[in-house]
């Protein structure tokens, strides 16, 4: 099932954007982009301009993500919008120079983060990491997945089916702990088996943004990125393991900054006849068990 809409990038507002180039440039093998003129660092993971913005700031959480339209569909994905009853604005020619598209439009979020419709993502150079050969599969599915966590989920369900059109892929059911009920939903709008994922936590979490995930084109990628998390001395929320409903490959890292970052490969991929929304009890087929900090 194809959307038309593709995740062309998330903002992050932490305290000290420099704090997370280690992580972005040396551990994940993401390539730093140009500031945007407002002067926030900006990460690539593949020939886009930006996919990864850091502005400085003291949320320290995701304060905005964009979802790439195809210009002929930029009206219909803006009404689809507004007709779910969600406020959306037409964003100034400044802020479409800040984000580096050709169009854009902005509603928020009921878990808080301002999503932004953009059209015309602009590309610069072919994207080349020495850390990541392989580079990333962004092509058709955007540049990887995020994850967030919100106690308004009922409304967040809401807008991410109804105002953005996606789809649910399947959703996880299991208990964390004694008496403690996990539930995330998992939404696609192209063939990657979720572009966004919502979990409801049993409270307010202090950031809503849970994690980033970016998947390698090639397996050893990982195991290398995994060295080089290890070597950093960042603690590894999970580690090596195949998650059971999208059957990634992968492992997280967390950032300095408190959100994680997973590092994948090889999920499976959404269907045109996808007919395998069902429960998950399971977060995992093996592997993915926490790692305390070296
Ligand atoms: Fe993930």
């Amino acid at each position: 099932m194809d959307h038309g809409i593709e995740l062309a990038y998330i903002g992050l507002e932490i305290p000290d954007p420099s704090t997370l180039d280690v992580l972005f440039g040396e551990v994940v093998g993401l390539v730093a982009g140009t500031p945007t003129p407002r002067g926030a660092s900006t990460w690539r993971d593949d020939d886009k301009a930006q996919r990864i913005i850091v502005e400085a700031g003291d949320a320290n959480d995701a304060r905005y993500l964009g979802f790439e339209v195809a210009a002929d569909g930029f009206d219909a994905a803006v009404e689809r919008v507004r007709a779910a009853g969600f406020e959306i604005a037409e964003g100034s020619a400044a802020e479409a120079t800040e984000r580096r598209v050709e169009r854009l439009a902005r509603t928020t979020s009921p878990w808080g983060v301002q999503v932004e419709l953009v059209a015309g993502l602009e590309e610069v150079e072919p994207f080349a990491s020495p850390t990541m050969p392989g580079g990333f599969l962004t092509e058709g599915v955007g540049f990887g997945h995020t994850v967030f966590a919100t106690t308004n989920f009922d409304e967040a369900d809401r807008f991410v089916t109804e105002a953005l059109g996606m789809g649910q892929s399947d959703w996880l059911d299991m208990e964390i702990m004694e008496g403690v009920e996990l539930h995330v939903r998992f939404y696609h709008c192209n063939p990657r088996h979720h572009s966004v994922a919502l979990a409801r936590p049993p409270f307010d979490l202090p950031q809503v943004l849970h994690h980033i995930m970016v998947e390698t084109r090639e397996l050893d990628d990982v195991g290398a990125a995994f060295d080089r998390a290890r070597a950093s001395g960042l603690a590894i929320a999970n580690n090596l393991g195949r998650h059971d409903n999208d059957a990634m490959f992968s492992f997280y890292v967390v950032s300095p900054a408190g959100f994680q970052v997973e590092v994948g490969h090889g999920a499976r991929l959404i269907t045109p006849a996808w007919d395998d929304n069902r429960a998950y009890d399971r977060m995992s087929r093996w592997g993915h068990e926490p790692i305390p900090a070296p």
